[in-house]
């Protein structure tokens, strides 16, 4: 029976994120042998994780459940159809075993016999014997190593485990998702379109593993691309574990510009000054983007389209709705709108693009440090969502500049992830001096947390931005390193 898990899995079953392994795999500290992680080497790292301790799927669930909007939050069991076809596989799996128990019973006890009938030494028999029953013995194994190997089984039925080549990234499809949602809420940037079966954008090569066909669609593979396993993954789920074979999108220039039109949702006030507008792509044509990008929405009106470019302040896990923080001002004639009360729930916005490189980037440190100001949050806190949902990193920093009365307008929001995540810190900070707050803000992030593994991200008014990033280049004190330049990302929306 082996007794390896992915990285993912072995993170669910012990409650940690899977950067936390990564980080361990990459210091010596946990084995890894072909991105298989074995589970007594599991144990010898966390002999105090227990089934009962780790809170496993809960603890997951809660996560998830505090980190993002309720727009991602249903965890929801796979349908009884696809629980069933699950159990099967498990079940297969273990009558294999039971046959293979069996057989090396029997060739363990006749061993024992003939030893018993002809032994070859007294000595020999008695070492042999010996040696035969103790393994008897350890094939019961422990009662611990039994409820991890039924919870490894559990989490079988109720997950699968996708892995993808050639970036070896992976994620778990939990509920009815198909395997496209389920890569884009683990915040992986796989190729799509319309996430309706029509577009073909999302097509995949399966190497191993069972699916399930969940929508019917309208886009038809070739004869040539279903002999060699291509499907779509929009269109699946995955039965049981997988390996599949795609590109991701890396970096903004692996993103196309694209032109939808999405309605708007809702437009509610988090201050006098502050409006979140919450646009909602069809079904059909959604935005495909990174977290930190920007679009430019248009509105049609007579006299002439306004247009302006805003950072999106919500997460691509959840790509057909958009959040934009805005706010008010006079220099902004689409801002000014919004607060008129000129647009409202049901008109439509068109969208261009993404654009931008305000974006996490493929190779991140452990710590992630966000520096904002004022609605410079929105984009940051896309950022921090991706990288939840990625789990790409394992403590984040979080300060926020408030330098207008309408203050930390989601400071509920901060609070919510210091809950639900011991390695996230949030500092708040209220000046009406921009420059000052920004030289301040930086000095802090440079004396809470060591430069060497960190990479740091600001978003807010240009006079912010370069008043923080002034002062994490220049370091703390003389003889200490500075922040270096490519581990900042600067955003500054105008
Ligand atoms: S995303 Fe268009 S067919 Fe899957």
């Amino acid at each position: 029976m082996s007794r390896s898990l992915t990285v993912s899995r072995a993170a669910q079953l012990v409650g940690v994120s899977r950067a936390v392994l990564q980080r361990m795999i990459g210091a010596g500290e946990l084995a890894q042998s072909e991105g298989l992680v074995d589970v007594d080497e599991l144990l010898r790292a966390f002999p105090d994780a227990r089934v009962e301790q780790s809170g496993l799927l809960e603890n997951v669930t809660r996560i998830r459940e505090e980190a993002f909007g309720r727009r991602v939050r249903e965890f929801v069991l796979p349908s009884p159809e696809l629980l069933s076809q699950r159990v099967l596989v498990q079940s297969e799996e273990l009558a294999e075993m039971r046959r293979h128990l069996q057989a090396y019973h029997e060739l363990v006890a006749a061993t024992i016999e003939l030893l018993d009938r002809r032994p070859a030494s007294a000595a020999l028999a008695e070492e042999t014997r010996e040696m035969l029953e103790r393994g008897l013995a350890q094939v019961l194994g422990s009662e611990s190593d039994n409820r991890l190997d039924a919870m490894t089984d559990m989490l079988k039925v109720v997950s699968a485990n996708v892995v993808v080549r050639p970036s070896g990234r992976e994620f778990l499809v939990q509920g009815n998702d198909s395997i496209l949602q389920a890569g884009l809420k683990a915040g992986l940037g796989l190729n799509y379109g319309c996430a309706g079966g029509n577009c073909g954008l999302c097509k995949a090569r399966v190497i191993s593993g069972e699916t399930r066909q969940i929508l019917q669609s309208d886009y038809s593979l070739s004869a040539a691309e279903r002999a060699q396993g291509y499907l779509l993954l929009c269109a699946h789920t995955a039965v049981g574990d997988m390996v599949i074979e795609t590109l991701e999108a890396g970096s903004p220039a692996d993103i196309p510009e694209q032109e939808l039109v999405a309605r708007v949702r809702a437009l509610q006030p988090l201050g006098p000054n502050t409006m979140l507008l919450h646009l909602q792509a069809p079904r059909s044509a959604r935005l495909r983007f990174l977290a930190g990008q920007s679009v430019t929405l248009g509105l049609a009106q007579r006299g002439g389209d306004l247009h302006a470019t805003w950072p999106i302040a919500s997460c691509p896990c959840d790509d057909r709705n958009l959040h934009f923080h805005v706010a008010r001002d006079a220099g902004d004639p689409l801002a000014e709108r919004l607060f008129a009360g000129a647009v409202k729930s049901g008109d439509t916005l068109g969208v261009h693009g993404p654009s931008g490189d305000f974006v996490l980037g493929t190779e991140m440190p452990p710590r992630a440090v966000f520096l904002a100001c004022d609605t410079g949050f929105g984009p940051v806190k896309s950022l921090i969502e991706h990288a939840m949902a990625a789990e790409a990193v394992e403590r984040f920093s979080l300060y926020w500049l408030a330098s207008r009365p309408d203050g930390h307008y989601l400071a509920n929001q901060c609070e919510a992830w210091t809950d639900a995540f011991d390695e996230f810190d949030y500092h708040a900070a209220s000046d009406d001096d921009v420059v000052r707050g920004g030289s301040l803000l930086a000095k802090r992030a440079l004396d809470e947390g060591d430069p060497g593994t960190s990479r740091y991200f600001i978003a807010g008014p240009q006079a912010f931005v370069d008043a923080a990033a002034r002062r994490l280049l220049r370091g703390r004190r003389a003889g200490r390193a500075p922040v270096r330049d490519h581990l900042l990302t600067a955003l500054a929306p105008s």
